[in-house]
């Protein structure tokens, strides 16, 4: 007598089952986890997911007792963000409704947010071998072919007669094998497009093999297409912070989004949700344009940065690129991150001024302006009048007359600031940044620019206003010590200077 499919799919399982992370354990909080993520994620994707989200959260009390944000930034990526919200829900009813006990029923598991009918069987099958076919896109592509279903797998009737089949098939015991070996089967040989027969352990029982039309099974209604959307996506900064707000629409529901605004495609069309959230543009600059796909709608977006006057709360929250960084924020949004990055932490070179001499004057006005914010409070009027493009233009040479490095800063392509360098002295003598792109990470880049020129080796140098707390922590930061002199500059202004060194490295 022929052995059954199971007898035959049980074997080839045991020798080609792949090896999975979320395989080989009986506990239900995992398998329900996995089969969550795996819902509409990749088996390789889904495998890294499930190692870091079960560290995090190692029972059901954990998932149910964490804060939703912290759940969905452990999703971030995986895109179908309403799975992690009702997994959220449902482990608080398994904790607090069930005592921590995830039932060996059916029924009740699929009373719970976010289990259908697929989960409640593969949950049911794997982790207490009750026989439920757990009937995946995998199951009703092997099963239509091996018992040669060819109607339309959408309709209710069809489904009902392909689950039918599959209960007939089912084991007695290893339930939970018998579906993950249809899954590998329908992974590897019995692939969508032309399976691999010949390789295949069902090909004799197989109704498909034998008529030859497999590749045109499972028969599928045709998809709507989806609906096409064009977005605006506003990156808005105000110096170093950039708006964020929550999502309350279904679609990515309580993550964290830039200001989107449908229909609207030029210039003057952004001046309108910008006017509705209060905010006075300084620039509007068009950036790059990206796509993003879900299942019913594809957003086309064009990316525009906005750095506006004022960050008023009226908006939504404005946040640092750290702040940033622990905030869900959907895949979806992607490029926009990358750019929202970028300009809040630039990447920054630096011009060695003497070889890029025809960059001095706009290098002196960037000084200019930086030593005017800097100075604001505490330099005389004559100085104020004094200290302008033309002069520091003036200071900038001579400090290249007398052979000391100058550098202008450029972050993202533009004069961010300049740096002066005494190589002999093991100096940094002067450091400023544009007002306007300060708190952005360009200080603590140039002060480790500045100790890869100068001498590790031998003590270093470095000067700063006692009034300026902020220069004192950048030095310190870089390993600098606590200043334990200081010099009077200017009494009338109660100004003082100190000296803050770097003790040189041992060889
Ligand atoms: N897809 C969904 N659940 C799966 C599982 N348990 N094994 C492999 N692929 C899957």
């Amino acid at each position: 007598m022929k052995k059954a499919i199971h007898q035959r799919l049980l074997i080839w399982y045991d020798i080609h089952g792949r090896t999975l992370p979320f395989r080989g354990t009986k506990d239900p909080y995992r398998i329900w986890v996995s089969e969550i993520m795996l819902q509409q994620t990749r088996t390789e994707t889904a495998g890294g997911y499930f190692l870091r989200f079960t560290q995090r959260f190692p029972d059901v009390f954990a998932l149910a007792d964490a804060e939703e944000q912290d759940v969905l930034k452990m999703w971030e990526g995986l895109g179908y963000y309403s799975r992690a919200r009702n997994l959220h829900k449902a482990a608080k009813k398994v904790a607090y409704e069930w005592n921590g006990v995830f039932p060996a029923d059916y029924e009740q598991l699929l009373s719970l947010p976010g289990v259908g009918e697929y989960t409640a069987a593969a949950v049911a099958s794997i982790a207490f071998d009750l026989p439920c076919p757990a009937m995946d896109g995998n199951l009703t592509r092997v099963l239509s072919r091996v018992h040669g279903v060819r109607e339309d797998v959408g309709i209710p009737s069809v489904k009902r007669q392909l689950l039918a089949l599959a209960q007939k098939d089912m084991p007695s015991k290893r339930c939970g094998d018998f579906n993950q070996a249809l899954m590998d089967l329908g992974a590897s040989l019995c692939c969508p497009g032309t399976p691999d027969c010949d390789k295949c352990p069902l090909k004799s029982l197989c109704d498909a093999c034998r008529e030859g039309d497999a590749d045109l099974l499972p028969v599928k209604a045709v998809q709507k297409p989806p609906l096409e959307i064009e977005m605006a996506v506003l990156i808005i900064t105000c110096k170093n912070k950039i708006l964020l707000s929550q999502r309350k629409e279904a679609l990515l529901k309580n993550l964290w989004v830039y200001p989107l605004a449908e229909d609207v495609s030029t210039e003057t069309e952004v001046k309108t949700p910008l006017g509705k959230m209060g905010l006075i543009p300084l620039s509007i600059t068009p950036l790059e344009q990206a796509k993003h796909v879900f299942s019913h709608r594809v957003w086309h977006m064009q990316l525009w940065h906005i750095e506006v006057e004022e960050a008023k709360e009226k908006a939504g929250l404005w946040f640092t690129y750290e702040q940033m960084q622990s905030l869900p924020i959907p895949t979806a949004v992607k490029a926009a991150r990358a750019a929202a990055e970028h300009i809040l932490a630039p990447e920054v070179n630096f011009l060695p001024l003497q070889e890029h001499r025809s960059l001095i004057c706009d290098t002196a006005r960037v000084y200019c302006e930086s030593w005017q914010h800097a100075h604001r409070d505490h330099a005389t009027p004559e100085m104020k009048k004094e200290y302008t493009p033309v002069f520091m233009e003036m200071i900038l040479r001579s400090h290249l007359d007398s052979e000391k490095a100058v550098y202008a800063l450029q972050a993202n392509g533009q004069i961010a600031g300049v740096l002066v360098l005494d190589k002999k002295e093991n100096e940094l003598c002067t450091l400023y940044i544009r007002p306007v792109m300060q708190k952005r990470n360009i200080g603590t880049k140039a002060v480790q620019f500045a100790i890869e020129q100068l001498d590790r080796h031998r003590d270093m140098k470095v000067t700063a206003l006692e009034k300026n707390p902020h220069a004192t922590h950048l030095y310190q930061k870089s390993g600098f010590t606590l200043p334990s002199a200081r010099t009077l500059l200017n009494k009338e202004y109660d100004l003082w200077e100190q000296i803050l060194i770097r003790p040189g490295e041992k060889e």
